[in-house]
């Protein structure tokens, strides 16, 4: 099967050209004839892009498949323009040894969405209190290359460094989500003027960048590569840029909730607003966001958590932390990023798919477009906008925390190895 794009600028540049891809490739770029049996796009005024690659996805299966399942959540990246995603360890089992790593891995390829790249546990059940097997979730048919404890920080010092050792040897990257445990006993909402206005108890930036600080460290002793999740404080960004500065091998990600929403959301109450890092002031997203497109955050990561309404729709101190991500990020950085002018396409190509490919180690994602490369593709609609409707998204659960705005930026198509995946909003 061959598939013709017709009229698409590439990375949103240039003039207009068709691409043809057949047999999973890029196999012609220039003013080309549909061959015969061909599926033709017209793709007049859109920008072809290579696929999203998610390095912070919770899949939720096994255990929780009334939030989301491998295949609930495929299809949500699909749609969302992504090619592979990242399945966070945090499931129940959770994902600290080869069975439940080779499990979701199997699923993800029967779903055949979407590559499913299972991450595995830096620690045994998430407790931190003892290493898991990494080299066995490496070894595996799963072949795991990311390590996180995400959902919790591995904070013992002692743990962290070996954990950033052996995966040195086994060439994958420790991904932390970095919280100092002591520092947010109890905490609710960012510590700062509108959590002490509204009475919640505070989850202070220093709880971040000091865990950032010292993995840093850490990881520039080892010779280790280190990546931060989801980095929420401008405190950590001059962290990131010291650490990079004196040669530390370190990438960052941030979430689109963290550049486009702030703390003065809490005054609704909602816990949609609640979220792990939680929203931060205006001034950190505009940090966040200037970071981003200067390179000192290397990549975007959705944190998609999708929890179901008697998790979420509750009061505030016992809804779970999380947000929706895949199906709107795109949008999102399209409105922080592009229409800012902080980013142009080829900037958004970068920070959605050619970064964290590179981060994670991926051979077959975040290629340049040119002939010969895999299909992995994504064709934008940059001037159409769309309102989002928690209910119409492929997820099983709702919580996303852009209910009813209206957003820049359109996934019309995506190609999984010159497969269609999606189009016009609708798996194929
Ligand atoms: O908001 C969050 N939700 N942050 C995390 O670190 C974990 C995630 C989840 O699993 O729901
Ligand atoms: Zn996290």
């Amino acid at each position: 099967m061959s598939v013709l794009i017709k009229g698409a600028r590439l990375y949103g540049e240039g003039d207009p050209v068709d691409v043809l891809v057949a047999d999973g490739l890029i196999s012609a770029i220039g003013a080309v004839e549909a061959p015969e049996g061909a599926e033709v796009i017209e793709a007049a005024g859109q920008a072809l892009l290579p696929g999203f690659v998610d390095l912070h996805t919770h899949l939720r299966e096994p255990g929780r498949e009334d939030a989301e399942t491998i295949e609930t959540g495929s299809a949500a990246a699909a749609l969302g323009g992504y090619t592979a995603v990242f399945a966070m360890a945090n499931t129940d089992p959770v994902a600290d040894n080869a069975v439940v790593v080779e499990h979701v891995w199997r699923r993800g390829r029967e779903t055949g969405l979407v590559d499913v790249h299972p991450v595995g546990a830096v620690t045994v059940g998430l407790a931190g209190e003892k290493l898991a097997e990494l080299g066995t979730m490496a070894k595996s048919v799963a072949g795991v290359r990311m390590f996180s404890d995400d959902g919790h920080c591995v904070s013992d010092p002692l743990l962290m460094r070996r954990a950033l050792e052996y995966s040195t040897a086994l060439n994958a990257v420790v991904a932390q989500h970095a919280e100092e445990p002591r520092l947010t006993i109890g905490a609710q909402a960012h510590e700062g003027e509108t959590a002490s206005r509204l009475g919640y108890a505070g989850w202070p930036a220093s709880a971040e960048e000091s865990i950032v600080a010292r993995d840093c460290i850490l990881a520039k002793h080892a010779g280790a590569k280190l990546h931060v999740c989801h980095v929420s404080t401008a405190g950590t960004v001059d962290v990131l840029r010291w650490a990079k500065d004196r040669g530390t091998e370190v990438s960052a990600e941030v979430t689109p909730h963290h550049l486009l929403l702030t703390d003065e959301r809490l005054a609704t109450y909602d816990p949609v607003n609640k979220v792990n890092p939680p929203l931060r002031t205006g001034g950190d997203a505009a940090r966040l966001r200037a970071a981003l497109a200067e390179g000192v955050i290397d990549c975007v990561a959705t944190d998609h958590a999708p929890h179901p309404v008697q998790d979420k729709d509750t009061e505030w101190a016992v809804a779970k932390p999380g947000m929706l991500g895949l199906q709107t990020a795109l949008s999102v950085v399209t409105e922080t990023m592009v229409r800012t002018g902080l980013l142009d396409w080829r900037g958004v190509a970068r920070v959605l798919s050619e970064r964290p490919a590179e981060i994670a180690g991926l051979p077959d994602q975040g290629r340049p477009l040119v002939t010969g490369e895999p299909a992995n593709l994504v064709l934008v609609d940059p001037d159409a906008e769309w309102t989002v409707r928690g209910v119409e998204l492929a997820s099983l659960a709702a919580n996303t925390p852009y209910e009813g705005m209206r957003l820049p930026g359109v996934v019309t198509l995506t190609l999984l190895r010159g497969r269609i995946t999606a189009r016009e909003g609708k798996i194929e």
